[in-house]
């Protein structure tokens, strides 16, 4: 029973490999490394002390994508593979329906051509927009307001439609809060390029001394201390609702369900406790609304507890210093990216498909 993950060297794809791997399944990668590093799969298997495949590819790459799943065997697909930056979406839009949605497209043709029909999709809270109110369920009306929200929704309709066509397809829709965190070995984390945009990766930057100060988006809303509210989910306890999901579409076929803790936690309070776990003074200064967010968002919990038997069992005091024991071992994350994958690329196979591979960068190692 093989699982493919796509994206799987990513943030939320290399926990859940660790999940997948301790809880005894056999898991294939797709990751072309657009954003992360093969190091952060090396860790995955020192961490589980087992081994997975690698492909390097692009789930657009739609040979490559049959050949992988008729030649593993795969029963199931954990979708991870996208981009993600809001920011990102607004400047080059075409880039984030490109891969994420026409790479979807790709992925779930060469799953229908090989009748393979059980599906994890990473969809994201994003997809519900401005509150109508509170905790945000799954019957929420979904209304995006940028491109990367719209890429995420128009997975999400064609999934919808995809079921609807053939009683066959078996897909969650997992719908992620604010993940944040790092498995607790200190060993995987996340890991952006650039400057963060995001807030915790955006404090660790400032208790590590790589960046000056904080700048809090706006401290007049209409919260008890007037900073952003937000559900920020350990990315262990995220990871575990995967494993939960995939064996969810055997007993009830297809759901939508949030993955959340059900908890709002300020921004304040957020960087309070990040003070409290690195002993560092985080300097910040309070700037106006960042445009397009929105006052507090959080997830109503019950339809993941009784569809999946799935609750976030970490909080903020784990969530915090998980992430300073990822940051403080790790000071340049997983190292130079460039170095890195020069130094590995044993074990090459040589690709049959030589146009394609061209196209796509591709690269099938023998990971073992
Ligand atoms: P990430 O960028 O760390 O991981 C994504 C992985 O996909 C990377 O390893 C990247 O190299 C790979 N990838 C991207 N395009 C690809 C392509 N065309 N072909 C093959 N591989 C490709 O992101 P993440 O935080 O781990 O997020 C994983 C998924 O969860 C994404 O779909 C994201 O939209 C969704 N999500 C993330 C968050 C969050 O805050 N991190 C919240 C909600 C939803
Ligand atoms: C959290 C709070 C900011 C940075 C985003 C995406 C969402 C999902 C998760 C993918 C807000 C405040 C932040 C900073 C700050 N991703 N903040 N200073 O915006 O809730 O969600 O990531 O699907 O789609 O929109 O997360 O971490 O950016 O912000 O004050 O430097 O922290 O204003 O209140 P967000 P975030």
């Amino acid at each position: 029973m093989t699982v493919l993950v796509t994206g799987g060297a990513g943030y939320i794809g290399s926990h859940t490999l660790v999940e997948l791997l301790e809880a005894g399944r056999d898991v294939v990668v797709l990751d072309n490394f657009c954003n992360s590093t093969p190091e952060s799969l090396r860790r995955v298997e020192a961490i589980t002390g087992k081994s997975l495949t690698l492909v390097e590819g692009d789930i657009r790459d739609r040979p490559l994508v049959e050949t992988t799943l008729r030649k593993h065997k795969i029963a199931s697909v954990i979708h991870f593979a996208g981009l993600k930056a809001v920011g990102a979406s607004g400047t080059d839009p075409l880039e984030y329906y490109n891969i994420n949605v026409v790479g979807s497209e790709r992925l779930f043709s060469a799953m229908k051509a090989c009748e393979i029909f059980n599906l994890v999709f990473s969809s994201s809270a994003t997809v519900y927009g401005e509150a109508e109110y509170l905790p945000f369920d799954e019957d929420h009306p979904l209304r995006v307001t940028n491109p990367y929200g719209r890429t995420k929704l128009m997975i999400e309709d064609m999934l919808r439609d995809l079921q609807k066509s053939d009683q066959r397809w078996r897909i969650a829709t997992l719908r992620y809060f604010n993940p944040v965190g790092a498995h607790p070995s200190g060993m995987i984390g996340e890991d952006p390029r650039g400057e963060p945009s995001n807030l915790m990766p955006f404090v660790s930057d400032v208790a590590m001394g790589r960046r000056d100060q904080l700048v809090i988006h706006g401290d007049d809303y209409d919260t008890p201390d007037g900073t952003g509210i937000r559900d920020f989910i350990h990315v262990v306890d995220l990871a575990r609702g995967h494993l939960n999901a995939l064996d969810g579409l055997v007993q009830h076929g297809s759901f939508a369900v949030n993955l959340g803790t059900g908890q709002g936690n300020s921004v304040m309070e957020m960087v309070s406790m990040f003070e409290r776990v690195s002993n560092r003074k985080i300097a910040r200064q309070i700037g106006p609304r960042r445009p397009g967010d929105i006052a507090v968002s959080y997830a109503a919990t019950h339809k993941a507890l009784a569809i999946l038997g799935w609750q976030a069992q970490l909080g903020l005091y784990e969530m915090c210093r998980d992430q300073w024991n990822w940051v403080s071992k790790n000071p340049e994350g997983f190292g130079n990216v460039v170095e890195l994958e020069q130094g590995m690329l044993p074990g090459m196979e040589t690709p049959q498909d030589a146009a394609s591979q061209r196209q796509w960068g591709r690269r099938e190692r023998d990971w073992a």
